[in-house]
């Protein structure tokens, strides 16, 4: 697969021409990866009206996804608040979504004045369980124009998104599905892409699970009709400098997942197999993770998230999230298990811890995320709030998942939640 972003920019750079445009390092070394960062001009494109090299790239990708694809430099953040747009356009103004969505889908709630109803779960507020007879229930009680999910979640749980499309297109209801952590889910042995099991738009985070730079993401549409949106959607809430670097990262990401990625996944796939069930047989409950992710319920083990991944930032290993439950490591093609291995093995199980977190119960709401986000707030302490209606979005970042969403009435067991969360201070509606 041809890699075009990047050879324009490799070709452009060695042609040693003067730069007398943006970025304002000129591409002179003094950071040293500024010669490959260079802006729209001539010949280079524009990622918003693409027709050139960024067109025949995200062509590329669009080949290797099989359905009309488009590059963000914004995150899956960007894709997901375009996502929302293009729903809106198409009169989809109410939203049925999984609880554990992300800030951004909350924040694009709020720029978009949508009308959002949760599905709540008995599941962490990191993950939402949705059974195909409790969709239908939900849908036909609430009559939304889309339905959101999160799949897979910060924890790897995924959904059955083939059940779910079912149910909505037996209800005309679009399906909009984060998967900003399975950006690799269509190199799977037996695809878990959104778009083949039946959504209509997907996001997903090229920089989480591919070895592309921060930022890269896809916004993947199941078909032209609804694809003919994209750019338009993706400009209205995207920089007019879109980063070059990040677009010759996707561009070579393509070659990347031309060469053999999919054998390469299997191997690793298997060989994480192979070592998630030595870790269960040494004592280790693990969270039931999509593949690239393994996510260990460490007080089984007689430590909290945070301890554990104190212990293994001794052992030179960063894990990806750990809260109070939970420490996730997410693995790729480059990890080394057999140290990972090595140092999960090496750590000495304690007996269980038996505190659990407060069942999160479904809040009153008070006012529209929108009308929340816009109010006058001020800061309170989380044991003083109790009552009142929370202004913004007061989480750690990650997860970036809300316990308690803008608009919605502070309880006794919303205080409990986020003190059990360390979150001590939070912002509220003041007027
Ligand atoms: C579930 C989920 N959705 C969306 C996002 C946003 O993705 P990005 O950081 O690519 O904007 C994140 C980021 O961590 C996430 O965890």
């Amino acid at each position: 697969m041809n890699t075009p972003i990047c050879d324009f920019v490799k070709k452009y750079n060695d042609s040693n021409f003067h730069r007398l445009h943006m970025p304002g390092h000129k591409g002179a070394p003094l950071l040293g990866f500024e010669q490959y960062d260079i802006t729209e001009i001539k010949g280079a494109d524009a990622l918003y009206e693409a027709n050139g090299i960024i067109k025949e790239s995200e062509d590329n990708a669009s080949s290797l996804f099989g359905c009309p694809t488009f590059y963000s430099t914004e995150g899956s953040s960007q894709c997901i608040r375009a996502m929302l747009y293009i729903a809106k356009l198409l009169g989809r103004n109410k939203i049925l979504a999984g609880r554990n969505a992300h800030k951004a889908f909350i924040t694009a709630a709020a720029l978009l004045d949508l009308e959002v109803e949760w599905i709540f779960s008995n599941a962490s507020y990191l993950s939402c369980e949705i059974s195909k007879e409790g969709l239908e229930q939900e849908i036909i009680k609430h009559r939304p124009g889309a339905v959101y999910i999160t799949s897979p979640d910060y924890l790897g749980g995924t959904s059955d998104i083939n059940a779910i499309s079912e149910i909505c297109k037996k209800h005309k209801v679009l399906l909009l599905v984060d998967c900003a952590h399975g950006a690799y889910f269509k190199f799977l042995p037996e695809s878990l892409f959104p778009v083949d099991l039946g959504a209509d738009m997907c996001c997903a985070s090229a920089h989480k699970t591919l070895p592309c730079l921060t930022g890269g993401a896809y916004l993947h549409i199941k078909d032209e009709a609804l694809a003919s949106y994209a750019k338009m959607a993706l400009a209205l809430f995207g920089s007019t400098s879109p980063s070059f670097l990040i677009l010759q990262s996707l561009d070579k990401v393509n070659e990347y997942l031309s060469l053999g990625f999919k054998d390469k996944l299997s191997a690793l796939i298997l060989k994480a197999e192979r070592m998630k069930k030595v870790l269960r047989s040494k004592g280790y409950t693990l969270y039931e993770a999509e593949p690239l992710k393994i996510t260990l319920c460490t007080k089984a083990y007689g430590y909290t998230g945070i301890e554990f991944a104190e212990i293994l930032r001794s052992k030179s290993i960063e894990c990806e999230f750990a809260d109070p439950d939970f420490t996730v490591l997410m693995i790729g093609i480059t990890s080394n298990l057999d140290y990972l291995e090595k140092a999960l093995l090496s750590i000495t199980p304690l007996a269980p811890i038996t505190v659990f977190p407060p069942k999160i119960e479904k809040p009153q709401r008070a006012l529209s995320i929108r009308q929340a986000i816009m109010s006058k707030n001020k800061k309170a302490v989380i044991n003083e709030a109790q009552g009142n209606a929370l202004a913004s979005l007061s989480l750690s970042c990650p997860p970036a998942v809300p316990i308690l969403v803008c608009g919605e009435v502070i309880s006794e067991n919303a205080v409990k939640c986020f003190e059990y969360y360390g979150i001590e201070e939070i912002e509220i509606v003041s007027e």
